[in-house]
């Protein structure tokens, strides 16, 4: 019987991240592989503290933002279905205490399954003192949630789409290019809870979406185009390109039978305003995901522009501090 010494307690944290070309269907479900390769951008300090240790109590404990959570809650199933891929065979004898804290406020209705199930790799390799590189985490975190694979470091993150049919080749890597201006601004319109997961709308689109077929050439086009915007810092290139990801990735959604809409009146009134904005020289580009906000980016001297649109916004400057590896 393995012996519960082998558990030590172990912090972490992993930043969020907002995909600025989208990761949109799968090929192989069971291991999260992606039909294309995407790119986010990390949310500093907006993300996930994990703790992971041994259980007193002898009984695993799923606590999140101080409540423990009841054993049928579907986040702590997710979580210990997780942790068993690390207790293989053992989870009876291997009872563990999870505990996370999201520091994105609960206001700004960004899906924490990112920085979540990434905060829970690094929590549960140091827990059982493993010592894997952030590639090796990131092909593990990929399996709790696609953008997982993203959320290991801070600034632009490409996740590789990988070709192999066991997914060793399928993983983020950081982008070596810093931009100290760019800027991500989130704009909250509904704290509610999603119509659909992500997983499941996923699935839905994949399954029966006429405008699914097309996606997956035209979104690895579109991770090229942008990333060599960002390198380049063009951002007059890289605010449409992104923006058109977006928006393409909602058409499949829309298409799909019956359809998918996680967009709501409110985010096209966001959209309707922006655009005019842009109309009138804000150079400030929008992006959605599996929910009603919007995020827009945009670069820092178009701050009180964003700000004086949309006053409600929360404004994230991803590079605007030093951040270690793993902070
Ligand atoms: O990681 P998941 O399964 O929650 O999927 C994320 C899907 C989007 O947020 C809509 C796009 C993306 O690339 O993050």
């Amino acid at each position: 019987m393995a012996d519960v010494s082998e558990v030590r307690s172990f912090d972490a944290y992993a930043p969020s991240n907002i995909a600025l070309s989208k990761y949109w269907g799968k090929r192989d479900a069971r291991r999260n592989l992606p039909t294309n390769s995407s790119i986010s951008i990390s949310l500093a300090d907006w993300g996930s503290h994990t703790t992971v240790g041994p259980a007193p109590s002898g009984r695993d404990v799923v606590s999140h933002n101080g409540d423990i959570l009841a054993s049928d809650d579907s986040f702590a199933r997710r979580a210990l279905q997780f942790a068993d891929l690390f207790r293989a065979g053992r989870s009876s004898d291997l009872p563990l205490s999870i505990t996370t804290r999201n520091t994105i406020p609960t206001a700004a209705g960004l899906a924490s399954s990112a920085s979540g199930f990434a905060a829970l790799t690094r929590a549960l390799c140091g827990a059982f003192g493993l010592d894997l590189d952030e590639t090796d985490m990131s092909r593990i975190a990929r399996l709790g949630s696609g953008s997982a694979a993203r959320s290991l470091w801070h600034g632009f993150v490409r996740w590789n789409k990988g070709d192999r049919a066991d997914g060793l080749d399928s993983y983020g890597e950081r982008l070596d290019l810093d931009w100290p201006a760019f800027r991500i601004a989130i704009v909250a319109l509904d704290k509610g809870p999603k119509p659909q997961s992500s997983r499941d709308g996923m699935n839905h689109t994949t399954q029966t979406s006429p405008l699914f077929p097309p996606w997956p050439a035209q979104a690895e086009q579109d991770c090229k185009a942008i990333e060599a915007a960002i390198a380049a810092q063009a951002f007059d290139d890289l605010g449409p390109l992104v923006e058109a990801n977006a928006l393409g990735m909602h058409a499949t959604m829309m298409a799909a039978r019956p359809p998918l809409c996680y967009l709501t009146g409110e985010t096209w009134t966001v959209l309707h305003r922006l655009w005019q904005a842009r109309a009138d020289g804000v150079a400030a580009y929008a992006t959605m995901d599996a929910g009603p906000n919007v995020k827009l980016i945009f670069l820092e001297d178009s701050t009180d522009d964003v700000l004086t649109l949309f006053p409600q916004a929360s404004v994230i400057a991803p590079f605007g501090q030093e951040f270690g590896p793993g902070s």
